[in-house]
């Protein structure tokens, strides 16, 4: 066993020579890999013989099925694509109205948290962890970038989305507002209990509808500003002095024990409130690099794959230590492809916010910029020759992650969910949507185009 997993391990070696990519090397990778990636979000996007407006998670039917719609999956890929020219207005439209027709179709949930959908509209009937409460949320964050998208362009059919889209995207506020501080199933599908991840995007949505419907709808918005500010206090309360980390859940009620609270979904979190440059839990605020760091730590003596990358390469990242979700099955959890895409959007989120603000140095977050380079505590302001230095730095640490999704993915540009933690091969569902989304928000990320 132990010798077979050696000549594995040579072979790897041997037809997996370490590469040393060139900034050119890896630029031209990106230009392509962007172009693959948004073409793949199409081919999942309504797929033969589904219902318009249908986005798979990955057309994968057998080990595993992943043809199905999920409410959170649909949302942050109808997120990326809404940022993109490329995007046309045919594409939201039908996934603002697939999303519409679910909301009153029947559930098991018998609520907006009804986590996935049939090809066809209707509701997926098995068992399944339920209520999921993100996806309301970032349904609703989704639903008004497009209609601001729409409206800033002039486009034609305002009576629609006064109409349609509009009332739809109340309904979801309005169930934020209901249901925030209930128990619900976190973005994993597996634990039941209270999330930083779904409060942090339910707070983005609810903060975001202010200022829609100030400047779009006039339409009575305390109740989302007051239940925002509850959400705030609520937030700050899952940050752990002792661990010095933010802990993804409290008051786990059911299901996967996670001992350290360490989860990279806190750091999805952080980049999807990027846009509120607010500086709360923020990418480049302080408690937010201290749980970037604490989880590459883990995830680096964890995974024996990153014993074995090179110097030029990025750590490889998952969803939490404790994962044992393999793709298909439990056994052991990999590294995920959106993951690793995560630590390049936030270290250069972070780098946008340090321009605009400065860099504080402290007990909180040294540990990051430890893997960095050698800073001494203080506070470094805007344009200072040490936040210069220390942001391009930050940005070579970012690219080494592309660099790592290169490595690992197929030769022809597909990215499955996850790639093994022993020899990197790809694992899990097929070109799964969401891969690509999150690798075209971090290439966007890169070039200063950021996805909202
Ligand atoms: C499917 C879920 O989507 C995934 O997150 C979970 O880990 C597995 N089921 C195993 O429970
Ligand atoms: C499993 C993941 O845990 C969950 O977040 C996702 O929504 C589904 N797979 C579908 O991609």
């Amino acid at each position: 066993m132990l010798a077979g997993y050696l000549t594995l391990l040579l072979f790897i070696t041997l037809v997996h020579p370490t590469v040393q990519d060139t900034n050119a090397d890896l630029d031209q990778w990106i230009s392509k890999q962007d172009i693959i990636s948004f073409q793949t979000i199409h081919q999942n996007v309504n797929p033969h013989g589904t219902k318009r407006g249908f986005f798979a998670a990955s057309l994968s039917t057998y080990h595993p099925n992943y043809f199905y719609t999920w409410t959170r999956d649909a949302a942050l890929v109808a997120r990326v694509l809404t940022g993109l020219d490329e995007t046309s207005d045919d594409t939201l439209m039908d996934y603002v109205q697939f999303q519409i027709d679910t909301q009153s179709t029947e559930t098991q949930c018998g609520c907006l948290g009804e986590p996935k959908f049939n090809t066809d509209g209707s509701s997926y009937q098995g068992t399944w962890g339920r209520p999921q409460n993100d996806g309301p949320a970032e349904r609703a964050v989704a639903f008004m970038l497009i209609a601001k998208r729409w409206m800033d362009n002039g486009y034609q059919e305002t009576a629609w989305i006064y109409h349609h889209l509009v009332p739809s995207l109340v309904k979801d506020l309005d169930y934020v507002v209901k249901v925030w501080y209930q128990d619900s199933f976190d973005l994993w599908e597996e634990v039941l209990g209270t999330h930083f991840y779904t409060l942090m995007i339910m707070r983005r949505a609810l903060l975001d509808s202010v200022d829609f419907f100030n400047a779009y709808g006039k339409r009575p918005v305390d109740q989302y500003r007051l239940t925002a500010h509850l959400i705030a206090k609520r937030l700050e309360g899952f940050w752990s002095v002792e661990h010095g980390y933010i802990m993804a859940t409290q008051g786990v009620r059911n299901g996967v024990q996670k001992l350290s609270g360490l989860d990279v979904s806190t750091l999805l979190a952080a980049n999807l409130v990027a846009s509120r440059k607010d500086g709360f839990f923020s990418p480049g605020s302080d408690k937010t690099l201290a749980t970037v760091a604490a989880l590459e730590n883990s995830f680096k003596s964890l995974y024996p794959i990153n014993h074995q990358q090179g110097q030029n390469l990025g750590t490889c990242i998952g969803r939490y230590p404790e994962d044992i979700y393999d793709g298909y099955d439990t056994s052991v959890g990999n590294p995920w492809f959106l993951a690793t895409a995560a630590f390049t959007e936030l270290y250069y989120l972070a780098i946008e916010e340090w321009k605009r603000v400065g860099v504080e140095v402290n007990d909180i977050n040294q540990l990051f910029f430890q893997n960095i380079m050698q800073i001494e505590h203080g506070y470094y302001g805007p344009q200072s020759n040490v936040l210069n230095h220390l942001i391009k730095d930050t940005q070579l640490a970012a690219d080494r992650f592309l660099k790592t999704i290169k490595y690992h993915q197929a030769n022809n540009g597909s990215m499955s969910e996850q790639y093994d933690r022993y020899i990197g091969f790809m694992a899990g569902a097929r070109d799964l949507t969401w891969s690509h989304a999150a690798f075209i928000s971090a290439s966007r990320a890169k070039s200063e185009r950021f996805i909202q």
